[in-house]
């Protein structure tokens, strides 16, 4: 047995597909080639785009990166090395680094392949390598293959995005009024709003349909039972608490950083929520993080992040438009800012950031608190490893804490922590999917600084 197949120091080893018939499994077998096939499919339905802005040079980079995506849908399918990335980007290197590094980890005898090798890294490559055969193509390199799907996504849950901002607009116009248990209580609403938002993902689905159809705040009663850890008095704690020296309590400035996970009604769900923190007082000062080029199928890029606030700006709707252009203002005063990162597209576990990317980790420790969005960074918080479901949130971040944070995720893969002796078992026979369905959640908190450990 290899080292990176047992507990080493406490330390599980990480999911991966070598489990036949396990999530990861099913995840390489199946979704991930449904997902390439989508891609191949989009690019070629826009073959005549091409064509019309770059004449004959954009039908031969539409036929060349299909064959280099086709290629590496049968390099997967029949479990191939991982190879090198070819391109000169920013990241290349530091990818065929990691590759490298896994090979070592894994020891020679095997190389790096799809079905062998941890499923995080794998699904992260496949990513990176379609940006690969699109980046190979200059003409149509920028093209965001995902991009469809996020709009459509975008425009199937306007009915919800309405609801919301009518909740919105009925909240501001008294926020002046409100006591701090009001505050709170308007503050958790808008949490597990953000939190559920998390289930509309299209990774999961292969890129069908998943966006929101029902009202998102008279919902929250009914899914309270679904969420396993609720440490959102925590997280309401280190938003009120913070202090730094020259400050009173009632003038402290705090940031909130959000790494986004989706675009479309999730991504609108998170610009709710740090509305509110900012129009509450409760934030000075909301960074966002979202992706250098598109990722997982649905994640936010600035494009999307861009786009979401104009078109919600343009909406037909008084109090969605009226958002829309709440946000831009607070993007132009500088209460709201997007950032990206490379290593938020990379495959590492977060409690390498430190080592890996000492400036991304410097620039969350200037945050109060941090908010993780969804499944894939739950993954990443996690080294996404065979835990046990009562090993501590804490433990699992393995050193990781820039600052407080919370994760907040809806169950899509199976790892999870943090929960009470026989909880798991009891979920496992109630309901097998438990924890790949999106059904179940969680809000967990840490602070690597305080003296309470979870
Ligand atoms: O396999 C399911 C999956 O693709 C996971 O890899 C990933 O964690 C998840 O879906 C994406 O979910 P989210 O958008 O919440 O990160
Ligand atoms: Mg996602």
């Amino acid at each position: 047995m290899m080292a990176a197949d047992r507990t080493v120091h406490g330390v599980p080893p990480s999911l991966s597909a070598k489990v036949v018939g396990s999530f990861a499994y099913l995840t390489v077998r199946d979704r991930m080639p449904t997902i390439l096939t989508r891609v191949i499919d989009t690019i070629h339905r826009n073959k005549n785009k091409f064509f019309e802005e770059y004449g004959e040079e954009g039908i031969q980079a539409e036929k060349q990166t299909i064959s280099l995506l086709s290629k590496m849908r049968n390099e997967l399918l029949t479990d191939k090395p991982l190879l090198e990335l070819t391109d000169s980007l920013q990241d290349t290197e530091s990818w065929n680094q990691y590759l490298q590094r896994q090979q070592k980890q894994q020891g020679d005898q095997d190389s790096v392949s799809w079905f062998k090798s941890p499923w995080l890294y794998v699904e992260c490559y496949m990513y990176r390598r379609v940006q690969e055969a699109l980046w190979l193509n200059p003409p149509i390199s920028d093209y965001d293959v995902f991009n469809e799907g996020k709009t459509q996504s975008f425009f199937e849950s306007q009915q919800a995005m309405m609801t919301l901002c009518t909740y919105v607009e009925g909240l501001n116009k008294n926020m002046e009024g409100l006591s701090k248990n009001q505050l709170l209580e308007h503050f958790n609403k808008l949490l597990q709003v953000s939190l559920w938002g998390n289930k509309c993902d299209l990774s999961i689905s292969a890129g069908q349909d998943n966006s929101q159809k029902t009202s998102p705040i008279d919902s929250l009663d009914s899914l309270q039972p679904f969420i396993l850890v609720n440490d959102s008095n925590r997280v309401w704690s280190a938003l009120i608490s913070p202090q730094r020296p020259g400050q009173s309590k009632e003038t402290a400035l705090v940031r909130v950083d959000i790494v986004l996970d989706n675009s479309g009604f999730e991504l609108f769900t998170d610009l709710v929520l740090a509305d509110f923190l900012v129009s509450s007082r409760l934030a000075h000062e909301i960074h966002f993080h979202g992706k250098s080029f598109p990722w997982f199928v649905s994640d936010v890029t600035a494009n999307d992040f861009q786009w979401t606030i104009r078109q919600t700006t343009a909406a037909n709707h008084k109090w969605m438009s009226k958002s829309g252009v709440q946000w831009m203002s607070h993007l132009k005063d500088g209460a709201w800012s997007y950032h990206d990162h490379p290593f938020w597209t990379q495959p590492h576990e977060f409690c390498d950031m430190e080592a890996d990317a000492p400036d991304l980790y410097a620039t969350l420790q200037g945050a109060d608190l941090v908010l993780f969005k969804g499944d894939l960074n739950y993954r990443k918080l996690t080294g996404d490893r065979e835990w046990d479901h009562t090993a501590s949130f804490h433990t699992a971040l393995r050193g990781f804490g820039p600052a407080p944070l919370c994760s907040l995720r809806t169950l899509k893969a199976n790892v999870q922590v943090g929960l009470q002796p026989g909880q798991g078992e009891r979920l496992g026979s109630q309901d097998p999917e438990w924890m790949t369905s999106g059904k179940y959640a969680v809000v967990q908190f840490d602070n690597a600084k305080s003296e309470q450990k979870d």
